[in-house]
């Protein structure tokens, strides 16, 4: 099968589209046709071993210290089951999925356990669409309701709205019952308004924290402010939450956490398979809707990498897998 290999960190230059053996399917794996993937920002940080600060050497350790352990990037993916394990319950061949894989999907094939996060793709959205769902959306989830603790009521500031984490944190937010500020630059206001967005700020001319300290919850999904810019903005009892975080965030987290006043509040997202359900109703009810900044075919992932390595994208970077050859024939 055809895939977009790694085998040393450096610029997009370093990804090669290779000939590389099909997966093999365990009992409890289905192998997924790809036929949608991005480019994250997780897999610009792994090719080009941009871990933020200390996580550097942390980074290193789990994705390889010497060069990648796991060639193929791709974080999420949607497609079409092809096979299923003897073992597999929950799926059978011929089903569209969506799901959040980690690595491997900038593939055209992808085995993935039918316990992790897999689920049918909601039968509104085409693949592109399903594909730009689970890291943004799934980071924006833990993140508001079990790190943030977000209610009905709550005032919710997203520094990094139009970002891929972004647009989901700014429906998620309002979803969960907050009171939305979005923070972006003048070309994104009207799309942060659409996702739900009761006010909205425009970096380029004003300042976030012009309104006083009113918000109990800002989250930074794209390491766009700090912690003493946010105390401005922030309730007295407010948390900063920021999804790019290095030592000191991880210093003021642990400090913080032993007062009474603003915190920092740290995390890593989960990838549960009942989390990628809960958005899948959303999508399927149409109350959450994918924002795509652009779809670059697997041939051309290079210019997908550049792209979101720029930190000026607009939701999320797709890249759209053509059928093998042999489907193609029979389709
Ligand atoms: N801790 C965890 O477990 C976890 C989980 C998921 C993700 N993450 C991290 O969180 C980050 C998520 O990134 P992402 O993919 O959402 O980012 P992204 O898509 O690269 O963010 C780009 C967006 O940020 C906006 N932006 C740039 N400067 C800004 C500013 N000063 N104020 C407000 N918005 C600004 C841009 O808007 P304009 O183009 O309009 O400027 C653009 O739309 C990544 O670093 C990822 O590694 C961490």
């Amino acid at each position: 099968m055809k895939a977009a290999v790694y085998r040393t960190y450096g610029s997009p230059d370093v990804i090669r589209i290779t000939e590389v053996a099909r997966p093999e399917v365990a009992d409890n794996q289905v192998l997924v046709e790809v036929r949608a993937t991005t480019v994250t920002t997780a897999d610009w940080r792994m090719r080009a071993s941009a871990f933020p600060g200390i996580l550097w050497l942390p980074g290193r350790l789990m994705v390889g210290l010497f060069a990648p352990g796991k060639p193929v990037l791709g974080a999420e993916f949607s497609g079409r089951v092809a096979v299923v394990g003897s073992k597999v319950t929950r799926f059978q061949v011929g089903d569209e999925v969506f799901g959040f894989a980690g690595d491997g999907a900038h593939a055209e094939y992808l085995a993935v356990g039918e316990d992790a996060a897999i689920a049918l793709k909601p039968a509104g959205l085409s693949h592109d669409e399903a594909a730009a769902v689970p890291f943004g959306g799934l980071a924006a989830l833990v993140f508001l309701r079990d790190f943030a603790r977000v209610t009905p009521g709550r005032k919710v500031l997203v520094a990094g709205a139009s970002g891929g984490v972004g647009v989901f944190a700014v429906q998620l937010a309002r979803h969960l019952g907050a009171e939305v500020t979005a923070v972006t630059s003048t070309r994104n206001l009207d799309l942060v308004r659409s996702l739900g967005a009761d006010h909205v700020v425009d970096y380029t001319r004003e300042d976030y924290t012009g309104a006083g300290p009113v918000h109990d919850v800002i989250i930074d999904t794209a390491g766009t402010t700090s912690f003493g810019q946010a105390k401005k903005a922030l309730a007295p009892r407010g948390v900063y939450v920021p999804l790019e975080f290095g030592l000191t965030e991880i210093f003021r987290s642990l400090t913080t956490a032993m007062t009474g006043g603003r915190k920092v509040v740290i995390g890593i997202n989960g990838d549960r398979r009942e989390d990628l359900e809960y958005l899948a109703g959303l999508l399927e009810r149409g109350d959450l809707r994918p924002v795509i900044d652009s779809r670059f075919p697997l041939d051309r992932i290079a210019d997908a990498h550049r792209r979101v390595e720029g930190r000026h994208k607009t939701g999320s970077v797709v890249v759209t897998v053509e059928p093998p050859e042999a489907l193609r024939l029979v389709a």
